[in-house]
């Protein structure tokens, strides 16, 4: 089972960026440790992270071919990005939103996802626990 793990924009400096929201993990840790727990259940993961709509929309089109999910922080664009949610709309297979903060507890701007119409589920404001949560989800 293939599952892709998309992440937007900003999320390349995570563990840099507003550590007292998003916490001292790098990507690359959080990468890490989804293929550790990938590995324990048999589970295949390709990473992609982009700070370009449109380079998200490719790859969202690429996991149509060979996905069997995909777990996505669309960060800043699951408030903004139309585009982003037709995309997934295209996909046929279940999709998972990951925010590490609590979306609902910030900005009202960042109250509503509209990825979230198309997800199976979201978490939200776990921290990074929550993309090894959603590997849980596909294991089932
Ligand atoms: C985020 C929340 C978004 O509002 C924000 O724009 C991000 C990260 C999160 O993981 O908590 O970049 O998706």
């Amino acid at each position: 089972k293939l599952i892709y793990v998309l992440n937007g924009p900003n999320l390349n400096l995570l563990g840099k960026r507003q550590p007292e929201i998003y916490g001292s993990e790098t990507l690359a840790d959080v990468a890490a440790k989804m293929q550790v727990k990938a590995d324990k259940l048999g589970i295949q993961l390709e990473f992609f992270q982009s700070n370009h709509e449109g380079a998200l929309v490719d790859k969202i089109h690429e996991a149509r071919e060979n996905a069997a999910g995909i777990i996505i922080n669309p960060a800043a664009y699951s408030h903004t990005s139309v585009a982003i949610l037709d995309a997934l709309n295209t996909f046929e297979n279940p999709v998972v939103e990951v925010h590490i903060s609590n979306i609902h507890k910030r900005e009202a701007f960042r109250h509503h996802s509209y990825v979230s119409s198309r997800a199976e589920g979201v978490i939200a404001g776990l921290g990074t626990l929550g993309y090894v949560l959603a590997l849980d989800y596909f294991a089932n």
